[in-house]
């Protein structure tokens, strides 16, 4: 079903973006999240007393940026197409900072132009990336070839997904991530519409699937109220939307950006999560199954969603909350689509359209976890554990306390 009436209406986009290509968070404590992302399969490109950078097999310098300071989202980076899209948004973005080199131990890893701008509506800080270099790593484990029932693919050949069948090992260790694949922002609802609008003006995204709560008239009593004040009000019934890359024939990842309403009253945009592509299945559940064993030896790990298979995307997902409560998502095998796909409309009024169960083809019930852990780290069940500091600065968008960061960059 499509209806290009929930399309933003973007004429000519200031640019179409390549990718999303990194994440940028600060922490007080970067010991702490050197142990986190080596547990996440990520590697430490480097290490200093201000910023720790990870990166993953992908040929690019990083995809994983944290910098010494307040326990605090940042932003994440597109990657565009030329100088000449970093010069268009230079000029066309409000705010946004002219067109430099790269500095610091960043451009020391993979040089590269960049632009970065706090975007206005969710606080969030952006930036756009150009000529970024770096060899790829390799993989330990290389691609696996499944047998599946009456179709044998591997013959004579025993199936080593570990990368250390023998021995054997009662922990494999973490998953290798390849690359960043998606981010997901939870914006007060209202503003979370002018966001999506935002991200087809300013980096041409697409609508794959828009999901609407599309009320019948004389029905508004039997759905929860917030929602049917928050059409009222925005004259949208819009309430998510998962959006990719414009890449006209090539094919890009179902969602490169989903903006979620965050309904549950935290009146700042926060991350909802940040994916990051395994190789396999094998490699989803290895990294579920690691994170498992270190939550039980006291790691600060907690389970925010999974394993499961979404409808919307089709990845294979798990999702832990990080040592400060943000949430990363290990994923694979999502969809691949051109610019002609969609846009889609997904009725959430209808069970068949949405599921009961968050949107699963398969996954665990909504009770043991689920989609409603992922609006931020005021989800994460040690988030009252944390200090008062902590989790101020962490549903803050006020960059006062980073602007020494941003200001850098
Ligand atoms: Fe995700």
């Amino acid at each position: 079903m499509t209806d290009t009436a929930t399309l933003p209406e973007t004429a000519a986009p200031v640019v179409k973006a390549k990718d999303v290509t990194y994440i940028r968070f600060s922490a007080p404590d970067l010991d702490v999240m050197e142990t986190f992302v080596a547990d996440f399969g990520l590697v430490v490109a480097h290490r200093d007393d201000d910023v720790l950078i990870s990166r993953g097999l992908e040929p690019m310098p990083f995809l994983h940026v944290v910098q010494r300071g307040p326990a605090k989202f940042i932003g994440w980076a597109f990657e565009v197409d030329s100088e000449d899209d970093l010069l268009a948004l230079a000029g066309a973005v409000p705010g946004c900072s002219p067109v430099h080199d790269i500095g610091g131990a960043e451009g020391q890893l993979g040089g590269g132009r960049r632009v970065h701008f706090v975007e206005p509506i969710t606080g969030f800080v952006l930036e756009a990336v150009y000529g970024q270099q770096a060899e790829p790593l390799a993989t330990r484990r290389g691609r696996i070839t499944y047998n599946h029932a009456g179709v044998a693919e591997r013959i004579g050949v025993e199936q080593d997904v570990s990368g250390n069948r023998r021995p054997i090992q009662k922990d494999p260790g973490a998953p290798e991530v390849y690359r960043l694949g998606h981010v997901v922002a939870a914006v007060p609802p209202g503003a979370h519409q002018f966001f999506m609008k935002f991200l087809a003006d300013t980096f041409g995204m697409l609508v794959s699937d828009s999901a609407r709560m599309i009320i019948p008239p004389g029905a508004e009593e039997h759905f929860p109220p917030p929602l049917v004040e928050l059409i009222k009000t925005t004259g949208s019934d819009v309430m998510f939307q998962f959006m990719r890359m414009d890449r006209g024939a090539a094919d890009t990842d179902h969602h490169s950006i989903l903006v979620l309403p965050l309904m549950d009253g935290t009146p700042a945009a926060q991350l909802s999560h940040a994916a990051f592509e395994v190789f396999s299945m094998d490699d989803v559940f290895r990294g579920h199954m690691h994170f498992r064993e270190l939550a039980t030896q006291g790691a600060p790990y907690s389970l925010a969603w999974g394993v499961g298979r979404h409808v919307y995307g089709s990845q294979v997902y798990d999702y832990w909350h990080d040592p400060y409560g943000h949430v990363h998502e290990h994923m694979c095998d999502g969809d691949r689509v051109d610019a002609s796909f969609g846009p889609n409309v997904i009725d959430m009024t209808d069970p068949g359209q949405m599921g009961h169960n968050g949107g699963n083809q398969w996954g665990p019930t909504v009770e043991k976890s689920g989609v409603h852990n992922l609006n931020g780290p005021q989800c994460d069940p040690k988030f009252a554990d944390q200090p008062d500091d902590v989790r101020a600065s962490l549903l803050s968008r006020d960059l006062s306390e980073v602007q020494h960061i941003v200001d850098a960059l």
